[in-house]
């Protein structure tokens, strides 16, 4: 079932666009059944229209509670026969409820090392603090947010004269290439939540897996 993926956004969708071509070359052997979005016009749609991947809108400010955008979403889920859904840029905090019913089947990216900068606007604050190292993190969703058991990090070194911009897109790279890379492990039923522990070939993760691109 983790061959059948739906993928949530709100924005430009740059890591969809990762996943759907990989998906098309085959380096991902399963199939992107629906992409969700939050947000009515955002570029994501787009992308897999583009592709021909159903879309669906689903407008959180239509519904009279986190409760009630999230009995929608399920709904959807359901109907695609979801294994394994991907928030890629998904602006909406999920409740314990809608995380606990589909736990160690949803995975995000979040752009730092966790557990170092949960939250927004991380490259901002690692370039703040003045941090050698940076990058994206891949983790199950947990209740609590970006807290869930981390996968795989992708690492690059902050340089002197990096900035916003370039510190943007060098994890932006990472992640294109990170997320792929994950998602057709857990397709190919390597990578499995079992507690709170990752576990890869059956074996019990101690750390993310750590990759310097
Ligand atoms: C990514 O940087 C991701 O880490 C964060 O939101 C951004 C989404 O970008 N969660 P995109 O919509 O995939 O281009």
């Amino acid at each position: 079932m983790t061959n059948r993926i739906v993928v949530l956004v709100s924005g430009n969708g740059s890591n969809l666009q990762a996943l759907i071509d990989s998906c098309q070359t085959g380096r991902i052997r399963a199939e992107i059944v629906g992409v969700i979005s939050n947000v009515p016009h955002a570029y994501a749609l787009e992308r897999a229209r583009l592709a021909n991947i159903p879309t669906q809108v689903i407008d959180h400010r239509k519904y009279p509670d986190r409760a009630a955008f999230e009995a929608e979403m399920s709904r959807v889920l359901q109907e695609w026969q979801v294994g394994l859904i991907v928030l890629a840029g998904f602006m909406r905090v999920l409740t314990p409820a809608f995380v606990n019913r589909f736990s160690g089947q949803m995975i995000n990216i979040h752009p730092s090392l966790l557990p170092a900068y949960r939250g927004l606007h991380t490259h901002a604050r690692v370039l703040a603090t003045g941090d050698k190292m940076h990058g994206c993190s891949i983790h199950f969703v947990t209740a609590e947010l970006d807290a869930g058991a981390i996968i795989a990090q992708a690492i690059t070194h902050v340089a002197p004269n990096d900035t916003l911009e370039t510190l943007t897109q060098e994890v932006q790279e990472l992640e294109h290439h990170l997320y792929p890379l994950v998602v057709a492990w857990i397709a190919a039923g390597r990578i499995a939540l079992l507690g709170n522990k990752v576990y890869l070939d059956g074996q019990e993760l101690q750390d993310p897996i750590r990759i310097c691109l």
